[in-house]
């Protein structure tokens, strides 16, 4: 099953715990965030509690989770030396977390201070991280597309901080900058280039590898990763080519490619030989759907300016990548590399293989298919919300608590990890 991963480069079990920990706490100050604000949070993609929503969710728990599966995925499924991971993620860590709650507190109470603080802090971060995963991505002997989305991922990651940075700082000092268009372009580098591409390059590597499916077709893995990149720079233009015709030259091929990449997944899940329905499986269709309908929507919005002119357009299309494809294909890994985890650094300690739990026993399935329900239920309400204010509150508690039960599940793996932990070493010192 793991023919392909190589495991002595694998970082101490603590480094990518910490970060998948981290993340959904900032889940549930999202939910809790939209329960306080209620039915005005989501009336445009402008307003400062929306403007929050989307970094609590967007760094907060994506990013963490992100570097948290990076630290794990380079060394193990691309050969990658990172330097010193442990130290690395003890600096990394405490610095993100502080940036990212001054940067949505910033947002949140429209303080410049606050954005000027977060600057700073997120380009050491986050600058010392992109180093430190480019050094191994770059020198590692690997070959393949996994690769290659993850190069090219990472170096769109240094232009969204980039940019991000360039935002707050004019923001923050008012500097006369087209910020509509600085953002437009920001976002599509920190959902696109960024996040939609490391999701792909590692799903070529996991899908078929934990759900039991056959490969991505080559054609597809090939020109997937470059065309997306090239309709980012293209979109990127917008800075100096602000025309209808061009966004939307650029937007139709971008909804088509990510309709081909959802449909493929899909494809690829029905025709597998063994239907696994575990809740990672399930997660990654849940995300696949929700990328069909921002596709779908996108191009609804873009066809009938009456409805994409909409501000709440914006918004539903913001809940259906933020909450219905990242945060769900997200939690489906983080679902299957926890437990993996655990049986990866138990089966280290030297006791005989009988005495290493199976992986089903790190977190039980019925936790993780409870939780499961409870996402998609939020997500619902959530898109909701976005035409019935009325139900922004209740979407936000729903959210709030199924994020805060995946953090539980995730702490109980931690827990069961360490209890396992103690148990082998007493079979080993008996032995
Ligand atoms: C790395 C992941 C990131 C993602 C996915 C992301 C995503 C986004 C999105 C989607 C928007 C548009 C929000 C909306 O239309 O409602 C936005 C705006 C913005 N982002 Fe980020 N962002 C990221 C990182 C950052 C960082 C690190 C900073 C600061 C250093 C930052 C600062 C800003 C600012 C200042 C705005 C514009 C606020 C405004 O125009 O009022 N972002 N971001």
């Amino acid at each position: 099953m793991h023919a392909s991963l190589s495991f002595d480069q694998a970082p101490p079990i603590s480094v990518p715990y910490r970060f998948f920990i981290a993340a959904p706490w900032f889940g549930v100050m999202a939910g809790l965030l939209l329960a306080l604000s209620g039915d005005a949070a989501l009336a445009s993609r402008w307003t400062p509690e929306a403007l929050a929503l989307t970094h609590l969710v967007g760094v907060g728990f994506m990013l963490q989770a992100m570097c948290g599966a990076l630290f794990q995925f380079i060394p193990v499924a691309v050969g990658g030396n990172v330097w010193s991971p442990k130290l690395v993620a003890n600096t990394v860590q405490p610095m993100l977390l502080l940036a990212t709650l001054l940067l949505v507190a910033g947002l949140l109470f429209s303080r410049p201070v606050l954005l000027s603080f977060a600057v700073p802090l997120f380009l050491l971060s986050l600058g010392g991280f992109v180093v430190v995963v480019a050094l191994a991505l770059w020198q590692t002997p690997a070959t393949g597309m996994t690769l290659w989305s993850m190069r090219m991922a990472i170096g769109a990651l240094a232009v969204t901080v980039l940019l991000g940075s360039l935002l707050a700082e004019a923001l923050a000092h008012g500097l006369a900058l087209p910020i509509i268009d600085l953002t437009n372009v920001h976002l599509a580098w920190g959902l696109g280039a960024w996040a939609l591409m490391l999701l792909a390059g590692v799903s070529y590597h996991v899908v078929p590898m934990f759900q039991l499916t056959r490969p991505y077709p080559l054609w597809f893995t090939h020109w997937f990763g470059p065309v997306l990149l090239l309709l980012v720079i293209a979109w990127s233009s917008r800075l100096l080519l602000d025309e209808a015709w061009w966004t939307l030259a650029i937007a139709l091929p971008l909804l088509t490619i990510l309709s081909v990449y959802a449909g493929m997944t899909l494809w690829l899940q029905y025709t597998r030989r063994r239907k696994v329905h575990d809740a990672t499986s399930i997660y990654f269709r849940v995300a696949m759907l929700a990328m069909l309908a921002f596709a779908v929507s996108g191009a609804v919005f873009l066809s009938y300016p009456e409805f994409g002119n909409d501000p709440r357009a914006t918004v539903w299309l913001g809940v259906l990548a933020f909450a219905g494809v990242f945060v769900s294909a997200i939690t489906g890994m983080m679902y299957k590399i926890a437990p993996f985890l655990n049986w990866l650094h138990l089966q280290r300690l030297g006791a005989p293989m009988n005495a290493v739990p199976n992986m089903k026993k790190m977190i039980p399935a019925e936790a993780m298919t409870g939780q499961l329900r409870l996402h998609v239920l939020a997500v619902l309400l959530l898109l909701a919300a976005v035409w019935q204010p009325g139900l922004a509150r209740l979407a936000g508690i729903a959210f709030a608590a199924s994020c805060a039960w995946l953090g539980w599940n995730l702490i109980g793996a931690a827990r069961r990890y360490r209890s396992f932990r103690d148990q082998i070493r007493e079979v080993v010192l008996r032995c």
